[in-house]
């Protein structure tokens, strides 16, 4: 016994010992990210902003520098009203800027809309209702006050199926994801509030994003984590809607927690100066993420325009900027244009935005109290006053609301099941399907998984005004029909939930979730990132019990990705499969709107739904790979995310391929696709930007006397506040507190950081988005889809462009369109291909190349599903010519694949619930 326990504690402590002490690469073995500076400044020309910017410019020259920096600098956490806030420039009348989360609802306060997440969103492949969304959302802010709405997101864009926040973007295809941000952009603009895409980028799972946070949770490690990420990948993929966005005109991009090559997100000048100010002609400002601000000085230099919330740690009272910011102009370390060119951004974005002085609404809300009279200065308790206005902002937003969620579930089976009608016997099971018994709100930036998944959690959450639970709605319909309804709204009631589902004539309808969120929270171990791909407590199991015994057994998936459905899907009993996301407070009526065929489904998955977690070929950094250092995370497999790995892979191995593959949807009815014309459009050539910009404008002078910049007499200091201002004239090095001030700038000063004269143009760059004739459509592709079915309906029609060449992806989306048809028309189908569509990234060239293999379209209703085919052709003239046209050809296996993947080739029977 005791040799026995003696050997299992000393396997233990080697094993703790492997554990805790993984090897530590040294640091110049480790991906490295090459310096790039100086950090461009702004181009007055520029499309989008050049009026505006003549205006900034006159402002900012009159501007002092604690005025300026006070445009750049946070309060600090909690030192006002909204999460973030700048300070204000009273000479000119501008209070300070508010800054709110978030994408999916404005966070923090009442009376506001929960909208669908931007997965589900997503999932409608319908701009004009992610435009809508984005724009109401938009005005809800407006109507609290908010300036900066910090959304959309398209990092993560969801390189790990269990990735923590992917709900809150969109999907991991690069073309769609781009599509929705840049909608979400110009509708969130629309309604006069600066959009704020983030995260930039490589944010790709919670675990290790901050190792403050991955302390707490009991990892032993020192520095935030590496995405390592080659130039390719980062081109085409995670680039790549961020591309689309600032080419949209967004106002501002929030820099990432966690590093790229070992350089911080928000001190990363490859990543801030050379890719998105240079390469993509960023003409707004970049915004750090809460406490992602390490060090003053060479975040300045690196490109960062605005530190969020200020502070250097949450209350610390002391800034990286503010005070730092000012020493550090007059000292010479960060060049006065360097200040200006911050200024000039943000108000540009303002005045773009219809944000000048006199135009700033009230902030009419507090996010750290839901209390009518309290502190402005929350956390100074200073200044009562009535804080909260519980001003509503909701309007008719939630037949909007209900209309996304509802557009975008996603139909993954139908055998005659659906749609319902005046069923005899409703059996509706699963704690999914109920409310939580808290309430709507009752958890904490909704850190639980109690009741149905309305809403994730984490920071992009918003309080729910109500929420229609699916029970709730389902009854009110059983009711009007006279239907029988019972549910059971546990998982766990086996004996109750037999007894009820085995009855005959019984439509059970099972409600099932599987939660995710932000990394400060953790859920039953969910540390953000989700543990497993499995569904959560017992789903699985309720799904098996109740589909034993109910031979018409309909499963209602809400989750913030994919889910294993392996084990049961294909139950002959299993008669429908429902994927309904994270749908916002109308959950219930817009799941009882599919249900009933009110809204004929035509939601297509964002994402693959792969048989096993292995299959997806990516997960999380689960542990420490280096040592106490940062963990480093090399994005190894390049842009062979979701549907591109499961193609690659599925010649080699069919037993990996997906259960319901990117792009899969169902309607209730059917339809046709036929007619593939391709037309080669009259375009010139590419020319690659060339040329130099003009140097950086040196806009006024300023003294040097540190007594001119201490604190004014009359401006009384608030604890904790972050201010623009020095406490003492004595010394700079007094003033700053910091104990390395005065370091001989040559010793830490990247070589060329000061520097402001003309600077070479990138060729791939030019304007906003990029080289503007990446945007030439060089083809455009039609095809006519007929609906032959009996009923209206939407078809989401798909175009996949192959690009060839070795170690390339069989196909990537490049084009799509949500249309309704009526039952037995057609509709046109078109979409044009651009040069960018159309090109790779040539990493020796450094800008964007069409190469010289056969390049072969498709359009079809799925990543694989793919019903019309033709081949590019480049030599043709302008002259539309007559492509060869196919049918669904048998020359990849996926096609051959049974025929029960592709339901919707069947036409669904009209009554077939008994
Ligand atoms: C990261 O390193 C890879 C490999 O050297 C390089 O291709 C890429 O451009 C680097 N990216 C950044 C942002 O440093
Ligand atoms: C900077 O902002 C603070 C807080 O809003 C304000 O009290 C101060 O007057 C501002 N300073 C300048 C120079 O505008
Ligand atoms: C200036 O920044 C340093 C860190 O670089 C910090 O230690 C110091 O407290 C800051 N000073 C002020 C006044 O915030
Ligand atoms: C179940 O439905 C069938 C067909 O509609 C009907 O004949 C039968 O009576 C029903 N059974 C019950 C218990 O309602
Ligand atoms: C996966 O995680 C969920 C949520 O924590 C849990 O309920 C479930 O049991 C886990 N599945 C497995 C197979 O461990
Ligand atoms: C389907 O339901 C019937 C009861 O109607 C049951 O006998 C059968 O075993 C079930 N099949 C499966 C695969 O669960
Ligand atoms: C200039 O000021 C900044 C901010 O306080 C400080 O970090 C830096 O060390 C100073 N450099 C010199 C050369 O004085």
């Amino acid at each position: 016994m005791k040799a026995g326990l003696v050997s299992a504690l000393a396997a233990l402590a080697a094993c703790g010992e492997a554990a805790t002490t993984p090897k530590v690469t040294p640091r110049d073995e480790l991906a490295y990210s090459p310096p790039f500076y100086p950090s461009p400044w702004m181009d007055g020309f520029a499309e989008g902003v050049e009026y505006m910017y003549a205006k900034a410019r006159e402002i900012v020259a009159e501007m002092s520098i604690p005025e300026k920096v006070n445009l750049t600098t946070g309060v600090g956490w909690q030192g006002e009203r909204c999460v973030g806030n700048t300070g204000s420039v009273p000479r000119l009348g501008l209070r300070g800027l508010c800054l709110q989360d978030g994408p999916a609802g404005i966070r923090f306060t009442d009376y506001n809309s929960v909208y669908p997440s931007g997965q589900l969103t997503a999932a409608t492949w319908d701009r004009v209702l992610i435009n809508k969304r984005a724009r109401a959302m938009g005005f809800e802010a407006k109507g609290k006050g908010i300036d900066i709405l910090l959304a959309p997101v398209a990092g993560p864009i969801g390189r790990i199926p269990t990735g923590g926040r992917n709900w809150e973007g969109f999907s991991p295809d690069p073309y769609l994801t781009g599509v929705a941000m840049a909608e979400s952009a110009m509708g969130i603009r629309g309604a006069g509030v600066i959009a704020c895409a983030k995260h930039f980028v490589g944010n790709e799972q919670e675990r290790f994003r901050q190792a403050g946070e991955a302390q707490r949770f009991g990892h032993d490690i020192s520095e935030s984590m590496s995405s390592n990420i080659d130039d390719k990948t980062m081109h085409e993929l995670y680039m790549w809607p961020f591309a689309d966005v600032i080419r949209a005109g967004i106002g501002a991009i929030m820099c990432s927690y966690q590093q790229v090559n070992n350089s911080y997100g928000c001190h990363n000048s490859k990543l801030m100066n050379n890719l998105l100010k240079d390469e993509l002609g960023f003409q707004g400002f970049i915004v750090s993420d809460w406490q992602a601000q390490h060090n003053g000085v060479s975040s300045a230099l690196a490109g960062l325009d605005m530190t969020m919330p200020g502070d250097t740690t949450f209350n610390s009272g002391l800034s990286f900027w503010g005070a730092n910011l000012t020493l550090a102009v007059l000292n010479g370390t960060v060049p006065a244009w360097r200040l200006d060119d911050m200024a000039l951004r943000i108000l540009t974005a303002m005045f773009n935005t219809n944000l000048g002085p006199d135009q700033l609404p009230d902030i009419n809300f507090s996010s750290w109290t839901l209390d009518t009279d309290g502190p402005v200065h929350f956390v100074a308790n200073e200044n009562f006053e009535v804080i909260n206005q519980h001003v509503s902002v909701q309007e008719d937003n939630a037949n909007l609301i209900r209309e996304i969620a509802a557009k975008g579930t996603v139909l993954l089976k139908n055998e005659g099941a659906l749609p319902l009608k005046k069923p005899k016997f409703l059996a509706v099971i699963g704690e999914d399907a109920g409310p939580n018994p808290k309430g709507p709100n009752g958890c904490a930036d909704r850190g639980c998984n109690e009741g149905t998944l309305g809403m994730s959690w984490g920071s992009g959450t918003a309080n729910f005004p109500y929420l229609i639970t699916p029970d709730f709605a389902l009854q009110a319909q059983a009711l009007k029909d006279g239907t029988r309804y019972e549910s059971i709204l546990s998982n766990w009631e086996n004996s109750a939930t037999r007894n009820l589902v085995k009855q005959d004539n019984a439509t059970a309808i099972v409600f099932v979730n599987a939660n995710s969120g932000e990394g400060y929270i953790a859920v039953e171990d969910n540390q953000g990132d989700r543990a497993n791909l499995t569904l959560w407590n017992g789903g699985d199991e309720l799904i098996k019990n109740v589909s034993s015994i109910c031979p018409n057994t309909i499963v209602v998936i809400h989750s913030t990705g994919p889910v294993l459905v392996t084990d049961w899907y294909d139950s002959p009993n299993i008669t429908a499969i429902l994927w309904a996301g994270v749908p916002g407070q109308e959950s219930g009526n817009a799941i009882a709107d599919v249900l009933y065929g009110r809204v004929n489904p035509a939601g297509r998955t964002p994402f693959t739904w792969g048989p096993t977690e292995e299959s997806y070929g990516t997960k999380l950094l689960a542990k420490p790979n280096n040592g106490k250092d940062a963990p480093q995370d090399d994005f190894t497999e390049g842009v062979f995310i979701d549907y591109r790995h499961f193609d690659r892979i599925s010649e080699e191995d069919p037993d990996s391929a997906p259960i319901y593959e990117f792009g899969f949807g169902l309607s209730y009815t059917t339809f046709e696709y036929s007619d593939l014309k391709i037309q080669r459009n009259d375009i010139g050539e590419y020319k690659p930007t060339e040329g130099e910009t003009l140097e950086a404008p040196i806009l006024s002078n300023f003294s040097t006397d540190l007594a001119d910049y201490v604190f004014p007499d009359d401006v009384r200091r608030i604890e904790q506040f972050i201010y623009p201002y020095l406490t003492t004239a004595e010394s700079a090095e007094e003033a700053s507190g910091d104990l390395n001030y005065g370091q001989k700038p040559d010793e830490f000063l990247p070589p060329g950081a000061t520097d402001g004269s003309p600077q070479p143009r990138l060729r791939s760059g030019g304007q906003p988005g990029g080289n503007p004739l990446l945007w030439d459509a060089i083809f455009t592709v039609t095809a006519t889809i007929t609906n032959t079915g009996d009923i209206d309906g939407e078809e989401v029609a798909q175009l996949y462009v192959s690009l060839g060449g070795e170690d390339e992806p069989v196909r990537v989306l490049r084009g799509f369109d949500r249309l309704s048809i009526p039952a037995g028309e057609s509709v046109t189908f078109e979409a044009d291909l651009t040069r960018r569509d159309l090109s790779n990234w040539d990493v020796v060239l450094q800008d964007w190349v069409i190469t010289e293999h056969e390049k072969t379209v498709w359009v079809g209703s799925s990543s694989r599903k793919l019903l019309l085919k033709g081949t590019l052709d480049f030599a043709a003239g302008p002259e539309p010519e007559q492509p060869e046209e196919e049918t669904p050809e048998p020359e990849t296996p996926e096609e051959e694949a049974p025929e029960e993947e592709y339901p919707d080739e069947e036409t669904p029977e009209e009554e077939g619930e008994e």
